[in-house]
């Protein structure tokens, strides 16, 4: 098939409906559709309510990323699909969705990985990811060290969060701030109007830790230390410095991520690191990673904002590249898996091609 594929991706793993094409390395539409304004009241995401706003939400939100990019349904390569992880009610319209677009339009279907898709949608912003590409994928559910030498097949995991995920970490401490729901593009806000006044903890940073849990992430602590220091406030009669606590708690999160993310990519010999996943859209992380990456001599690669939250053009992105480079499809009894590992990077792989070594 062509080198530059028409390709329409569908994201449904949590709760934004994502429809984007992709012709080859280029963004065409990235149509989303976000219940984030229905779970706001509940402080979280709320699955039932996810999976009702996706299968609203599906077919115009098609319509209109076909309507915007001058596509028709007819004229696409193949479709790819968000088949996990992810919420499993959320991720089943999905994944249903797609299997009816490609068996109606007789064309390949592509089951991939979230996390993947987080990374390969750097392509269509900066062009082809250097291979290895060393991936830091922070977010909501999420916080993960990933050594990429083929975004298509082979993503190997270096750490993880042993807890909290980074996004969950802005989350859970925005509420504590009194700040709604997500918390991370508030506390962004906040923090740019205070000054990094409280020296809050590095998890995993000791030496000791460096040993054990060296590419790992631990938030758990820090959000502790953070509702600590404001009930202190709070006991002693004192308004909490919303702005300077945000920033506090900010600087103590990007400086781990970062710290570890750059020390990754020198112990591996990886010359580039992309950012991706939620809190990727944080302003801080995104400065801090570009000047610690150019001290270091790495290129750094974070794509747009609106690239980095949950989008369908990310799986498009991934499903052309899968095109491209001839990888076999997805059968069409994939599932949709909520807690498909981060290694592999694609679901319903045929049975005869060989996992390990899938070229
Ligand atoms: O990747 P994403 O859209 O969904 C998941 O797969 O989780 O990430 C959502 C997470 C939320 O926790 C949200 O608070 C966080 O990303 N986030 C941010 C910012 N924008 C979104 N965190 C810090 N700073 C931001 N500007
Ligand atoms: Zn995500």
């Amino acid at each position: 098939m062509s080198e530059h594929p028409l390709v329409l991706g569908i994201e449904t793993s949590c709760d934004e409906t994502g429809v984007g094409i992709v012709h080859g390395q280029t963004l065409l539409v990235d149509a989303v559709a976000s219940s984030v304004d229905e779970h706001a009241r509940f402080g979280g995401v709320v699955p039932e309510i996810a999976s009702r706003a996706h299968l609203e939400a599906m077919v115009p939100t098609i319509e209109r990323a076909c309507a915007q990019a001058g596509v028709r349904l007819s004229d696409l390569d193949a479709i790819a699909v968000t088949s996990g992880p992810g919420l499993a009610g959320a991720l089943m319209v999905g994944v249903a969705s797609a299997k009816a677009l490609a068996l109606g339009l007789g064309i390949p279907l592509y089951g991939v990985n979230h996390l993947a898709s987080h990374v390969a949608v750097d392509i269509i912003e900066h062009g082809p990811l250097p291979e290895p590409t060393l991936a830091m994928l922070v977010s909501g559910g999420h916080s993960s060290l990933l050594l990429v030498p083929d975004v298509t097949c082979d993503v190997r995991s270096l750490g993880a969060t042993i807890d909290d995920a980074a996004g969950e970490a802005f989350d859970k401490v925005a509420r504590v701030l009194g700040l709604p729901f997500p918390g991370g593009p508030h506390i962004d806000r906040a923090a740019s109007e205070g000054e990094i006044t409280i020296d809050f903890p590095r998890g995993l940073t000791s030496r000791r830790d460096m040993e054990r849990h060296r590419f790992d992430f631990s938030f758990s602590g820090l959000k502790t230390a953070v509702t600590r220091w404001v009930e202190a406030e709070r006991a002693a009669g004192r308004d909490v410095p919303v702005a300077d606590v945000a920033a506090s708690f900010q600087e103590a999160v990007t400086d781990v991520l970062v710290r570890k993310a750059i020390l990754a990519c020198r112990e591996h010999d990886v010359a580039a690191l992309q950012v991706g996943g939620g809190v990727a859209a944080n302003s801080r992380l995104r400065a801090m990673a570009a000047e610690r990456g150019a001290a270091a001599g790495i290129e750094v690669r974070i794509p747009r904002r609106a690239l980095c939250t949950d989008n369908g053009a990310m799986v498009a992105a991934l499903g052309a590249q899968m095109v491209a480079k001839g990888r076999a499809p997805s059968t069409l009894d994939l599932p949709a898996d909520s807690s498909m590992p981060v290694t592999d990077v694609q679901s319903g792989l045929p049975v005869d091609v060989d996992h390990d070594h899938p070229h």
